[in-house]
Protein backbone atom coordinates (compact mmCIF):
# COMPACT_ATOMS: atom_id res chain seq x y z
CA UNK A 1 0.00 0.00 0.00
CA UNK A 2 1.32 3.36 -1.18
CA UNK A 3 1.65 6.40 1.53
CA UNK A 4 2.33 9.47 -0.29
CA UNK A 5 1.19 11.82 3.14
CA UNK A 6 3.81 9.51 4.87
CA UNK A 7 6.50 10.51 1.87
CA UNK A 8 5.70 13.95 1.99
CA UNK A 9 6.05 14.02 5.58
CA UNK A 10 8.74 12.33 6.61
CA UNK A 11 10.30 14.32 3.04
CA UNK A 12 9.41 17.78 4.48
CA UNK A 13 10.93 16.43 7.83
CA UNK A 14 14.21 15.47 6.53
CA UNK A 15 14.25 18.46 4.53
CA UNK A 16 14.79 20.49 7.65
CA UNK A 17 13.55 23.58 5.50
CA UNK A 18 13.05 26.76 7.46
CA UNK A 19 9.05 26.92 8.02
CA UNK A 20 7.28 30.32 7.85
CA UNK A 21 3.94 28.68 8.11
CA UNK A 22 1.60 27.70 10.68
CA UNK A 23 1.71 25.92 13.36
CA UNK A 24 3.68 28.37 15.66
CA UNK A 25 6.31 25.36 17.00
CA UNK A 26 7.47 25.25 13.20
CA UNK A 27 7.89 21.63 14.05
CA UNK A 28 9.94 21.78 16.89
CA UNK A 29 8.28 19.86 19.69
CA UNK A 30 8.74 22.11 23.36
CA UNK A 31 6.00 20.44 24.62
CA UNK A 32 6.57 17.27 26.34
CA UNK A 33 4.85 14.51 25.23
CA UNK A 34 4.63 15.92 21.22
CA UNK A 35 8.17 15.96 20.34
CA UNK A 36 8.36 13.52 18.49
CA UNK A 37 5.35 14.14 16.58
CA UNK A 38 5.49 17.69 15.90
CA UNK A 39 8.16 17.45 13.16
CA UNK A 40 4.77 15.76 11.30
CA UNK A 41 2.51 18.23 12.69
CA UNK A 42 1.32 20.77 10.20
CA UNK A 43 -1.67 21.48 8.00
CA UNK A 44 -2.78 22.65 4.85
CA UNK A 45 0.65 24.04 3.13
CA UNK A 46 1.83 24.55 -0.30
CA UNK A 47 2.19 20.59 -1.57
CA UNK A 48 0.63 19.45 1.46
CA UNK A 49 -3.05 18.77 -0.46
CA UNK A 50 -5.94 20.56 1.33
CA UNK A 51 -8.98 17.78 2.58
CA UNK A 52 -12.13 19.34 1.27
CA UNK A 53 -10.43 20.54 -2.11
CA UNK A 54 -8.41 17.04 -1.81
CA UNK A 55 -6.81 16.15 -5.12
CA UNK A 56 -3.01 15.45 -4.29
CA UNK A 57 -1.95 13.26 -1.22
CA UNK A 58 -4.85 13.37 0.51
CA UNK A 59 -7.09 11.90 -2.16
CA UNK A 60 -5.16 9.08 -2.91
CA UNK A 61 -5.18 7.96 0.80
CA UNK A 62 -9.05 8.36 0.38
CA UNK A 63 -9.36 6.30 -2.78
CA UNK A 64 -7.24 3.69 -1.39
CA UNK A 65 -9.77 4.21 1.63
CA UNK A 66 -12.79 4.09 -0.35
CA UNK A 67 -11.19 0.66 -2.61
CA UNK A 68 -11.01 -1.45 0.86
CA UNK A 69 -14.83 -0.68 1.93
CA UNK A 70 -16.08 -0.82 -1.78
CA UNK A 71 -17.73 2.45 -1.80
CA UNK A 72 -18.41 5.24 -4.22
CA UNK A 73 -15.84 7.45 -2.41
CA UNK A 74 -14.56 7.80 1.03
CA UNK A 75 -13.52 11.30 2.37
CA UNK A 76 -11.38 11.17 5.59
CA UNK A 77 -12.43 13.70 8.59
CA UNK A 78 -10.36 15.10 11.45
CA UNK A 79 -13.09 15.99 12.79
CA UNK A 80 -14.63 12.54 14.20
CA UNK A 81 -18.21 11.04 12.75
CA UNK A 82 -19.19 14.14 14.35
CA UNK A 83 -18.69 16.03 10.97
CA UNK A 84 -19.38 13.19 8.37
CA UNK A 85 -22.61 13.08 10.72
CA UNK A 86 -23.20 16.74 9.37
CA UNK A 87 -21.85 16.62 5.96
CA UNK A 88 -24.49 13.56 5.17
CA UNK A 89 -27.59 15.75 6.59
CA UNK A 90 -26.15 18.42 4.44
CA UNK A 91 -25.44 16.63 1.47
CA UNK A 92 -28.75 15.04 1.60
CA UNK A 93 -31.44 17.48 3.69
CA UNK A 94 -32.54 21.30 2.16
CA UNK A 95 -33.95 23.21 4.87
CA UNK A 96 -37.51 21.90 6.36
CA UNK A 97 -36.62 18.61 4.85
CA UNK A 98 -38.20 15.35 7.49
CA UNK A 99 -35.95 12.92 8.53
CA UNK A 100 -36.82 9.12 10.49
CA UNK A 101 -34.37 8.79 12.80
CA UNK A 102 -34.35 5.85 15.26
CA UNK A 103 -34.01 7.32 18.73
CA UNK A 104 -30.78 5.34 19.53
CA UNK A 105 -29.09 8.38 17.39
CA UNK A 106 -25.91 10.21 19.24
CA UNK A 107 -26.49 13.74 19.86
CA UNK A 108 -24.18 15.06 17.09
CA UNK A 109 -27.00 14.06 14.94
CA UNK A 110 -29.66 16.33 16.90
CA UNK A 111 -26.83 19.01 16.75
CA UNK A 112 -26.43 18.43 13.30
CA UNK A 113 -30.35 18.46 12.56
CA UNK A 114 -30.48 22.07 14.27
CA UNK A 115 -27.51 23.68 12.37
CA UNK A 116 -29.36 22.64 9.30
CA UNK A 117 -32.94 23.35 10.18
CA UNK A 118 -33.74 19.67 9.50
CA UNK A 119 -37.23 18.07 11.15
CA UNK A 120 -36.77 14.76 12.33
CA UNK A 121 -39.84 12.03 13.63
CA UNK A 122 -38.24 9.96 15.56
CA UNK A 123 -38.86 5.57 15.79
CA UNK A 124 -38.71 3.99 18.85
CA UNK A 125 -37.35 -0.04 18.49
CA UNK A 126 -40.89 -1.95 19.68
CA UNK A 127 -38.25 -4.64 20.41
CA UNK A 128 -36.72 -3.27 23.68
CA UNK A 129 -35.63 -5.74 25.71
CA UNK A 130 -32.40 -4.01 27.01
CA UNK A 131 -35.24 -0.92 28.57
CA UNK A 132 -34.11 2.24 28.04
CA UNK A 133 -33.36 3.39 24.14
CA UNK A 134 -31.22 0.28 22.91
CA UNK A 135 -32.42 -2.46 20.43
CA UNK A 136 -33.04 -1.89 16.43
CA UNK A 137 -36.02 -0.88 14.65
CA UNK A 138 -36.86 -3.29 12.35
CA UNK A 139 -37.50 -3.17 8.48
CA UNK A 140 -40.99 -3.75 9.52
CA UNK A 141 -41.35 -0.81 11.60
CA UNK A 142 -39.84 1.48 8.97
CA UNK A 143 -41.96 0.15 6.45
CA UNK A 144 -44.74 1.63 8.36
CA UNK A 145 -43.00 5.06 9.39
CA UNK A 146 -42.24 5.59 5.83
CA UNK A 147 -46.03 4.95 4.79
CA UNK A 148 -46.96 7.45 7.78
CA UNK A 149 -44.53 10.05 6.44
CA UNK A 150 -44.17 9.33 2.90
CA UNK A 151 -42.58 12.89 2.33
CA UNK A 152 -39.55 11.98 4.62
CA UNK A 153 -36.13 12.51 2.80
CA UNK A 154 -34.27 9.74 4.75
CA UNK A 155 -34.35 7.16 7.52
CA UNK A 156 -31.38 7.69 10.06
CA UNK A 157 -29.92 4.53 11.94
CA UNK A 158 -27.19 3.91 14.58
CA UNK A 159 -25.56 0.65 14.11
CA UNK A 160 -23.56 -0.52 16.21
CA UNK A 161 -24.99 0.90 18.83
CA UNK A 162 -23.29 1.46 22.72
CA UNK A 163 -23.87 -1.39 23.78
CA UNK A 164 -23.05 -3.77 20.76
CA UNK A 165 -26.49 -4.14 19.33
CA UNK A 166 -27.11 -4.42 15.45
CA UNK A 167 -30.02 -3.48 13.12
CA UNK A 168 -30.08 -5.54 10.16
CA UNK A 169 -29.11 -2.59 7.92
CA UNK A 170 -29.85 -5.46 4.50
CA UNK A 171 -33.37 -5.06 5.07
CA UNK A 172 -33.90 -1.25 6.46
CA UNK A 173 -32.09 -0.78 3.02
CA UNK A 174 -34.37 -2.86 0.93
CA UNK A 175 -37.63 -0.99 2.34
CA UNK A 176 -35.97 2.52 2.01
CA UNK A 177 -34.82 1.84 -1.44
CA UNK A 178 -38.66 0.81 -2.36
CA UNK A 179 -39.42 4.27 -1.36
CA UNK A 180 -36.31 6.26 -3.02
CA UNK A 181 -35.65 7.32 0.24
CA UNK A 182 -31.95 7.36 1.46
CA UNK A 183 -30.65 5.33 4.01
CA UNK A 184 -27.93 6.72 6.41
CA UNK A 185 -25.96 5.06 8.50
CA UNK A 186 -24.25 6.37 11.93
CA UNK A 187 -21.30 3.12 11.82
CA UNK A 188 -18.98 5.34 14.47
CA UNK A 189 -18.69 1.87 16.29
CA UNK A 190 -18.36 -0.40 13.66
CA UNK A 191 -15.45 0.43 11.01
CA UNK A 192 -13.71 -2.93 11.69
CA UNK A 193 -16.72 -4.94 10.70
CA UNK A 194 -15.61 -4.76 6.99
CA UNK A 195 -13.82 -8.48 7.42
CA UNK A 196 -17.34 -9.67 8.69
CA UNK A 197 -18.83 -8.18 6.18
CA UNK A 198 -21.35 -6.61 8.51
CA UNK A 199 -20.06 -3.32 7.24
CA UNK A 200 -22.90 -1.09 6.17
CA UNK A 201 -21.41 0.20 2.71
CA UNK A 202 -21.66 -3.87 2.00
CA UNK A 203 -24.85 -4.01 3.31
CA UNK A 204 -26.50 -1.40 1.03
CA UNK A 205 -26.78 2.08 3.18
CA UNK A 206 -26.24 4.92 0.89
CA UNK A 207 -24.16 7.10 2.60
CA UNK A 208 -22.47 5.98 6.42
CA UNK A 209 -20.14 7.41 9.01
CA UNK A 210 -17.58 5.54 10.48
CA UNK A 211 -15.24 6.43 13.69
CA UNK A 212 -12.08 4.50 12.96
CA UNK A 213 -10.19 6.04 16.24
CA UNK A 214 -12.82 4.38 18.40
CA UNK A 215 -12.42 0.57 17.23
CA UNK A 216 -8.77 0.98 14.76
CA UNK A 217 -5.61 2.04 15.56
CA UNK A 218 -6.40 5.75 14.69
CA UNK A 219 -5.77 9.13 16.43
CA UNK A 220 -8.96 10.33 18.38
CA UNK A 221 -10.78 12.31 15.50
CA UNK A 222 -10.43 10.12 13.16
CA UNK A 223 -13.37 9.28 10.32
CA UNK A 224 -14.71 8.25 7.66
CA UNK A 225 -17.52 9.70 5.45
CA UNK A 226 -18.54 6.65 2.70
CA UNK A 227 -20.75 7.59 -0.14
CA UNK A 228 -22.18 4.63 -1.95
CA UNK A 229 -22.29 3.98 -5.62
CA UNK A 230 -26.11 4.57 -5.74
CA UNK A 231 -26.52 7.77 -4.48
CA UNK A 232 -25.86 10.95 -6.85
CA UNK A 233 -23.52 12.85 -5.07
CA UNK A 234 -20.08 13.11 -6.17
CA UNK A 235 -17.50 13.34 -3.86
CA UNK A 236 -16.69 16.87 -4.52
CA UNK A 237 -20.22 17.99 -3.31
CA UNK A 238 -19.75 15.97 -0.04
CA UNK A 239 -16.57 17.82 0.69
CA UNK A 240 -18.41 20.77 -0.03
CA UNK A 241 -20.41 19.55 2.75
CA UNK A 242 -18.07 18.42 4.91
CA UNK A 243 -16.52 22.74 4.63
CA UNK A 244 -19.28 23.81 5.69
CA UNK A 245 -18.60 22.56 9.54
CA UNK A 246 -14.96 21.27 9.45
CA UNK A 247 -11.70 23.58 10.67
CA UNK A 248 -9.95 24.89 7.75
CA UNK A 249 -6.47 23.47 9.67
CA UNK A 250 -7.48 19.83 10.07
CA UNK A 251 -4.40 17.79 11.98
CA UNK A 252 -2.40 16.14 9.77
CA UNK A 253 -1.63 14.28 12.63
CA UNK A 254 -5.06 12.23 12.67
CA UNK A 255 -4.75 12.59 8.77
CA UNK A 256 -1.52 10.23 8.61
CA UNK A 257 -3.19 7.88 11.10
CA UNK A 258 -6.12 7.26 8.85
CA UNK A 259 -3.49 6.93 6.15
CA UNK A 260 -1.61 4.26 7.89
CA UNK A 261 -4.79 2.94 8.93
CA UNK A 262 -4.97 1.73 4.93
CA UNK A 263 -1.88 -0.20 5.47
CA UNK A 264 -3.13 -1.48 8.09
CA UNK A 265 -6.29 -2.74 6.86
CA UNK A 266 -5.08 -4.05 3.84
CA UNK A 267 -2.21 -6.31 5.54
CA UNK A 268 -2.00 -7.21 9.35
CA UNK A 269 -5.47 -6.52 10.21
CA UNK A 270 -7.46 -9.01 8.68
CA UNK A 271 -5.53 -11.56 10.44
CA UNK A 272 -5.33 -9.82 13.46
CA UNK A 273 -9.61 -9.02 13.75
CA UNK A 274 -9.82 -12.99 12.82
CA UNK A 275 -7.92 -13.84 16.02
CA UNK A 276 -9.75 -11.17 17.82
CA UNK A 277 -13.29 -12.48 16.79
CA UNK A 278 -11.86 -16.20 17.62
CA UNK A 279 -10.75 -14.74 21.15
CA UNK A 280 -13.48 -12.93 22.07
CA UNK A 281 -15.99 -15.85 21.00
CA UNK A 282 -14.11 -18.43 23.07
CA UNK A 283 -13.94 -16.12 25.63
CA UNK A 284 -17.45 -15.23 25.84
CA UNK A 285 -18.27 -19.08 25.93
CA UNK A 286 -15.86 -19.35 29.05
CA UNK A 287 -17.31 -16.69 31.01
CA UNK A 288 -21.27 -17.38 30.31
CA UNK A 289 -20.12 -21.31 31.44
CA UNK A 290 -18.70 -19.09 35.01
CA UNK A 291 -21.81 -17.37 34.95
CA UNK A 292 -20.51 -13.83 33.72
CA UNK A 293 -23.49 -12.31 31.98
CA UNK A 294 -23.13 -10.70 29.03
CA UNK A 295 -25.41 -9.20 26.39
CA UNK A 296 -25.32 -11.56 23.45
CA UNK A 297 -23.12 -11.03 20.22
CA UNK A 298 -24.90 -9.54 17.41
CA UNK A 299 -22.03 -9.24 15.39
CA UNK A 300 -20.07 -6.00 17.03
CA UNK A 301 -17.73 -8.80 18.91
CA UNK A 302 -15.37 -6.21 19.62
CA UNK A 303 -17.31 -5.43 22.52
CA UNK A 304 -18.65 -7.00 25.74
CA UNK A 305 -21.91 -5.46 27.33
CA UNK A 306 -21.79 -6.70 30.98
CA UNK A 307 -25.31 -7.29 32.44
CA UNK A 308 -24.25 -6.92 36.31
CA UNK A 309 -28.03 -7.23 37.67
CA UNK A 310 -27.89 -10.41 36.68
CA UNK A 311 -24.71 -10.92 38.08
CA UNK A 312 -26.58 -9.48 41.70
CA UNK A 313 -24.34 -6.25 41.10
CA UNK A 314 -24.93 -2.68 39.67
CA UNK A 315 -22.92 -1.35 36.68
CA UNK A 316 -20.62 1.03 39.13
CA UNK A 317 -20.04 -1.77 41.18
CA UNK A 318 -18.39 -4.17 38.59
CA UNK A 319 -16.17 -0.84 37.58
CA UNK A 320 -15.36 -0.54 41.10
CA UNK A 321 -13.43 -3.69 40.91
CA UNK A 322 -12.04 -3.36 37.58
CA UNK A 323 -10.30 -0.29 38.88
CA UNK A 324 -9.00 -2.03 41.72
CA UNK A 325 -7.68 -4.42 39.22
CA UNK A 326 -6.29 -1.64 37.08
CA UNK A 327 -8.79 -2.23 34.39
CA UNK A 328 -10.56 0.74 32.62
CA UNK A 329 -13.97 0.34 31.24
CA UNK A 330 -15.64 2.60 28.01
CA UNK A 331 -18.90 3.41 29.51
CA UNK A 332 -20.52 1.71 33.31
CA UNK A 333 -24.49 3.13 34.75
CA UNK A 334 -26.48 1.11 37.02
CA UNK A 335 -27.21 -1.92 34.46
CA UNK A 336 -24.42 -2.01 31.88
CA UNK A 337 -20.45 -2.11 31.83
CA UNK A 338 -19.53 -1.92 28.55
CA UNK A 339 -15.93 -2.97 27.55
CA UNK A 340 -14.19 -2.41 23.74
CA UNK A 341 -11.79 -4.64 22.88
CA UNK A 342 -9.50 -4.67 20.29
CA UNK A 343 -6.14 -6.62 18.22
CA UNK A 344 -4.30 -3.91 20.41
CA UNK A 345 -5.11 -5.05 23.82
CA UNK A 346 -2.38 -7.82 24.26
CA UNK A 347 -2.93 -11.53 24.98
CA UNK A 348 -1.89 -11.18 28.69
CA UNK A 349 -4.85 -7.56 29.59
CA UNK A 350 -7.40 -10.58 27.64
CA UNK A 351 -6.51 -13.23 29.66
CA UNK A 352 -6.51 -10.53 33.09
CA UNK A 353 -9.84 -9.50 32.17
CA UNK A 354 -11.47 -12.95 31.61
CA UNK A 355 -9.89 -14.16 35.28
CA UNK A 356 -10.98 -10.78 36.97
CA UNK A 357 -14.25 -11.12 35.28
CA UNK A 358 -14.89 -14.72 36.69
CA UNK A 359 -12.97 -13.94 39.94
CA UNK A 360 -15.84 -11.38 40.95
CA UNK A 361 -17.92 -13.28 44.04
CA UNK A 362 -20.83 -14.74 42.95
CA UNK A 363 -24.13 -13.27 44.02
CA UNK A 364 -27.74 -13.81 43.21
CA UNK A 365 -29.69 -11.65 40.66
CA UNK A 366 -30.78 -8.60 41.69
CA UNK A 367 -34.03 -7.18 40.25
CA UNK A 368 -33.18 -4.51 38.22
CA UNK A 369 -35.28 -1.12 38.73
CA UNK A 370 -36.48 -0.25 35.20
CA UNK A 371 -37.90 3.22 34.25
CA UNK A 372 -39.80 2.10 31.45
CA UNK A 373 -39.07 4.48 28.46
CA UNK A 374 -41.49 5.74 25.71
CA UNK A 375 -41.03 8.75 23.33
CA UNK A 376 -42.20 11.92 24.86
CA UNK A 377 -44.56 14.62 22.92
CA UNK A 378 -43.09 16.59 19.81
CA UNK A 379 -44.84 19.72 20.90
CA UNK A 380 -41.80 21.87 18.62
CA UNK A 381 -39.06 21.04 15.66
CA UNK A 382 -35.86 21.08 16.96
CA UNK A 383 -34.28 24.07 15.50
CA UNK A 384 -37.26 26.00 17.05
CA UNK A 385 -37.10 25.19 20.19
CA UNK A 386 -32.57 24.96 20.45
CA UNK A 387 -33.09 28.73 19.21
CA UNK A 388 -36.07 30.16 21.40
CA UNK A 389 -35.71 32.03 24.32
CA UNK A 390 -34.81 29.75 26.88
CA UNK A 391 -34.68 29.52 30.86
CA UNK A 392 -33.05 27.01 33.59
CA UNK A 393 -35.53 25.57 35.84
CA UNK A 394 -34.73 22.82 38.58
CA UNK A 395 -35.35 19.54 37.59
CA UNK A 396 -38.53 19.06 39.74
CA UNK A 397 -40.01 22.06 38.26
CA UNK A 398 -39.53 20.77 34.37
CA UNK A 399 -42.59 18.38 34.02
CA UNK A 400 -44.70 19.49 31.69
CA UNK A 401 -42.24 22.47 30.19
CA UNK A 402 -40.44 22.06 26.98
CA UNK A 403 -36.91 21.01 26.61
CA UNK A 404 -34.72 23.63 24.90
CA UNK A 405 -31.55 21.20 24.94
CA UNK A 406 -30.96 17.36 23.58
CA UNK A 407 -30.44 16.00 27.59
CA UNK A 408 -29.03 12.77 27.68
CA UNK A 409 -28.22 10.07 31.18
CA UNK A 410 -27.37 6.63 29.56
CA UNK A 411 -26.01 5.60 27.17
CA UNK A 412 -23.58 8.60 26.83
CA UNK A 413 -24.48 10.96 24.05
CA UNK A 414 -28.17 9.49 23.31
CA UNK A 415 -30.57 12.20 24.69
CA UNK A 416 -33.72 10.69 26.72
CA UNK A 417 -35.20 14.50 25.70
CA UNK A 418 -34.50 16.37 22.43
CA UNK A 419 -35.36 20.21 22.07
CA UNK A 420 -39.05 20.49 21.36
CA UNK A 421 -40.16 17.71 23.49
CA UNK A 422 -42.49 17.49 26.40
CA UNK A 423 -40.26 16.81 29.33
CA UNK A 424 -42.59 14.14 30.77
CA UNK A 425 -42.39 12.41 34.77
CA UNK A 426 -40.26 9.44 32.59
CA UNK A 427 -37.71 11.90 31.39
CA UNK A 428 -37.60 13.79 34.75
CA UNK A 429 -36.84 10.41 36.47
CA UNK A 430 -34.32 9.13 33.97
CA UNK A 431 -32.20 12.39 34.39
CA UNK A 432 -32.53 12.82 37.67
CA UNK A 433 -31.27 9.51 37.96
CA UNK A 434 -28.04 10.42 36.61
CA UNK A 435 -27.57 13.73 38.75
CA UNK A 436 -29.07 16.53 36.51
CA UNK A 437 -30.58 19.69 38.71
CA UNK A 438 -32.07 21.59 36.73
CA UNK A 439 -32.73 22.47 32.66
CA UNK A 440 -32.81 24.13 30.03
CA UNK A 441 -36.39 24.69 28.84
CA UNK A 442 -38.46 27.00 26.09
CA UNK A 443 -39.62 30.06 28.12
C1 LIG B 1 -22.99 6.27 17.91
C2 LIG B 1 -22.10 7.46 17.83
N1 LIG B 1 -22.19 8.29 16.77
C3 LIG B 1 -21.40 9.36 16.64
C4 LIG B 1 -20.47 9.67 17.60
C5 LIG B 1 -19.58 10.86 17.41
O1 LIG B 1 -18.38 10.36 16.91
P1 LIG B 1 -16.99 11.16 17.01
O2 LIG B 1 -16.62 11.16 18.46
O3 LIG B 1 -16.06 10.36 16.16
O4 LIG B 1 -17.22 12.53 16.49
C6 LIG B 1 -20.33 8.84 18.72
C7 LIG B 1 -19.35 9.14 19.77
O5 LIG B 1 -19.20 8.47 20.75
C8 LIG B 1 -21.18 7.71 18.85
O6 LIG B 1 -21.10 6.89 19.91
Amino acid sequence: MESPLRQYLEKLHNSRRARFHMPGHKGRGTLSPFDAACPYDITEIAGADSLFEASGILAQGEEATARLYGSKATLWSAGGSTLCIQAMLALVCREGDLVLAVRNAHHAFAHAAILLGVRVRWMLPQNRDRGGLYGAVTPGEVEQMLKQYPQAKAVWVTTPDYLGGMADVKGLARVCHQRGVKLLVDNAHGAYLLYTHRHPMQLGADLCCDSPHKTLPVLTGGAWLHLSHQVPYTADQARQAMKLFGSTSPSYLILLSLEDCNGYLAGPGKEEFARLYQTVRAMRQRLEKQGVALLPMEGDYAKLTLDAPAMGYTGKEITGYLDSQKMDWEYADDRFVVLMLSPSNTPQELAALEQALVSLPKREPTAQEQVPYSLPPQRMELRQAYFAPKEEVPIGQAVGRISAAAQSCCPPGVPVVMPGEEITPQVQKLLQKSGKISLDVVQ
